[in-house]
């Protein structure tokens, strides 16, 4: 049968689609399809949780990065700092506002964005908003960039899309006072049955502007908004999910420590082990020391019947319509197509990890 990369069987079980479908009925007999009491509920514990003062749900994770830039005041012509390895949805938000992206450079060991390079590419370009990305779920060095930001007073936005569970040096990932995105799509270890996506700040202010630009303007006749509203049925799931999620993230841990004994003596760069603790694992990148080795390893993986990715592919700078920004991009270019993603939920035996990695033992050999 093979092993996949996501296992949505086991996520959606019985129990929970039995509860969620009593959930959709109701929403349908009362047609309350948009903004409904699970919205609310849902905003109020998930603030908690992550250590943030609010929490607005909105369409999806892409519409977060947007909404939470022009929230911050970033407009037509403005410089924005984005990390050289993350999803391109990142730097698409930045692009549609009409705003520039400027590529800061990242860790290779972990593709995560570097506070110096952060620092440099600060001094020679005025930035009117940083985006750390914590990319595989694994928490970017906030204390570091927040220092920088705020001796700059650059705004900061933290694309936290992948990391929904993972720590930073205050506490959950959103608690460091920073503007913080989530997409809650399918495959994400906090998902939605279809998109959504939420903000999170402390800022009261901030707060008012994103309730009022994700909902038309309302509530500030000269504001300009747009549909950014987050559907009844997605915000039903997700309130449901928030009671498994801890769970759920600490099975990912276990895995995650098992594929790195597993692996550690092969020639492969596992994430630190410092870092096993505090990410929301919600992928499993192994990194070769080249591209073809990288692209070998994923067939063999493939033919074998394993899921698996090579996220990321390309650096944002080597994506077609970003080749002509600036910034440094040396290390995200390196590390791009170097990395294949295993298997990563909260399901995976033991059985399904030892094949694994068997498997990438017999290519390596
Ligand atoms: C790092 C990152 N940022 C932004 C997004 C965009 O989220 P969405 O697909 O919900 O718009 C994603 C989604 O995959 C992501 O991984």
């Amino acid at each position: 049968m093979g092993i996949s990369f996501y296992d949505f069987k086991n996520l959606h079980h019985e129990t929970f689609r039995q509860r969620v479908l009593e959930r959709f009925k109701n929403i349908v007999d009362t047609g309350s399809f948009v903004e409904g009491e699970f919205n609310k509920k849902f905003e109020t514990e998930f603030a908690k949780l992550q250590g943030a003062k609010h929490c607005l749900l909105v369409a999806n994770g892409t519409d977060a990065l947007e909404i939470s830039l022009v929230a911050s005041g970033v407009g037509v012509g403005d410089r924005v700092g984005v990390p050289g390895i993350t999803f391109y949805a990142t730097a698409e938000a930045v692009l549609n506002i009409g705003a520039i992206p400027v590529f800061i450079d990242v860790d290779y060991n972990t593709g995560l964005i570097c506070p110096e390079s952060f620092k440099r590419v600060s001094e020679k370009y005025v930035l009117k908003a940083v985006m750390p990305v914590h990319i595989y779920g694994l928490p970017c060095d906030m204390e570091a960039i927040n220092k920088i930001a705020s001796d700059k007073k650059i705004p900061v936005i933290e694309d936290a899309a992948q990391a929904q569970g993972a720590l930073v040096h205050t506490g959950p990932v959103g608690s460091s006072g920073n503007l913080t995105t989530f997409s809650f799509y399918p495959t994400k270890n906090l998902s939605a049955m279809g998109d959504a996506g939420c903000i999170l700040t402390d800022s009261d202010e901030l707060a008012k502007k994103i309730d009022v630009i994700r909902n038309h303007g309302r509530g500030d006749e000269n504001a300009l908004g747009r549909n950014s509203r987050c559907d009844h049925m997605q915000a039903a799931v997700l309130h449901l999910k928030l009671e498994e999620i801890s769970h759920n993230n600490q099975l990912r841990e276990e895995v995650a420590e098992k594929y790195f004994e597993a692996l550690k003596d092969l020639p492969i760069g596992l994430l630190a082990k410092k870092y096993i603790r505090s990410s929301s694992w919600h992928l499993y990148p192994i990194q070769l020391d080249d591209k073809e080795k990288a692209s070998g390893l994923l067939i063999h993986l493939q033919a074998k019947g394993i899921g698996c990715t090579s996220f990321y592919e390309r650096a944002l700078s080597q994506e077609p319509p970003l080749v002509e920004y600036d910034g440094e991009k040396t290390e995200a270019e390196k590390r791009a197509g170097r990395t294949v993603c295993l298997p990563m939920h909260p399901f995976l035996t033991d059985d399904d990890i030892n094949t694994i990695a068997s498997e990438v033992k017999s290519f390596l050999s």
